[in-house]
């Protein structure tokens, strides 16, 4: 369902610097699969997931969604997405907030009303649905943030540190929220630091060092807890000699 073909892509910013923040990265991701992205700050994990979105472009390499490039906007026709950093117009409330995502993926007004009431219900958000973002928690806000990418039901979901910001039962939530997309067949490509969850919900993980994919594998072959590993390769590759 994804594939990226040896990507490249160098960020140029101030004076002239310039950060290989992902070098030659081929990977794939089949349909219904969970993956799971890892690694150090500054690996390259968002990068990478902006690429896949198209929202910047690589120096050199293809990505493709479906067989689609991404610069095919019909490549994204069923993808929900979760940036890093999630904006919210936060004058809005949770319910307004997804009555205007959902219609920005031409979703019917009764479509948005069943399907908010669901995923305010699931991430626990019914009680603050006619509340103003801007009074809500970081907590409240990233919950609010996964309705939105999930409102369409995408085939493809897209979570760049899902967990961020939560609380143990935020976590909770969200865990088993993407325990129900596996079973629902969806595929989902997730990056986060809370190795534990990764470990439970993926089939496969990638750990990504330094812009390059430095181990892969099925999860139940991984041959040690996933923290361990972890820590094997990035020491293995030496994080501070970076760049
Ligand atoms: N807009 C940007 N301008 C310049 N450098 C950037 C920018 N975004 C990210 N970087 C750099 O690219 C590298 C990869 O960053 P990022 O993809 O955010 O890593 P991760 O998500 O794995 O923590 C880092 O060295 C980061 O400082
Ligand atoms: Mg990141």
């Amino acid at each position: 369902m994804i594939h990226f073909n040896e990507i490249c892509k160098t960020y140029h910013s101030e004076r002239r610097r310039t950060v290989l923040a992902v070098r030659g990265l081929s990977l794939q991701v089949m349909r219904g699969e969970i993956y799971g992205c890892i690694g150090p700050n500054g690996a390259g994990k968002s990068t990478s997931i902006k690429l896949l979105l198209d929202l910047i472009r690589p120096d050199s390499g293809s990505i493709t969604i479906n067989g689609l490039p991404v610069s095919n906007e019909a490549s994204r026709a069923s993808v929900g997405y979760l940036p890093e950093n999630p904006y919210l117009y936060d004058f809005l409330t949770a319910r307004e907030y997804l009555a205007y995502v959902g219609r920005l993926s031409a979703m019917s007004p009764a479509s948005i009303r069943s399907r908010s009431d669901e995923l305010l219900a699931k991430l626990k958000l019914d009680q603050a649905t006619g509340r103003r973002i801007s009074g809500y928690s970081k907590g409240m806000q990233q919950r609010t943030a996964i309705a939105a990418s999930l409102i369409h039901d995408p085939d493809l979901v897209v979570l760049d540190e899902p967990m961020s910001g939560l609380d143990p039962l935020g976590r909770n939530l969200i865990f088993n929220l993407i325990a129900e997309l596996k079973q629902q067949g969806k595929t989902v490509f997730i990056s986060s630091h809370v190795l534990t969850d990764i470990e439970r919900l993926c089939d496969r993980v990638g750990i990504i060092v330094q812009g390059r994919l430095c181990h892969e594998g099925n999860v139940p072959e991984l041959g040690m807890p996933l923290d361990e590993l972890f820590l094997q390769v990035v020491n293995n590759i030496g994080v501070d000699e970076v760049k």
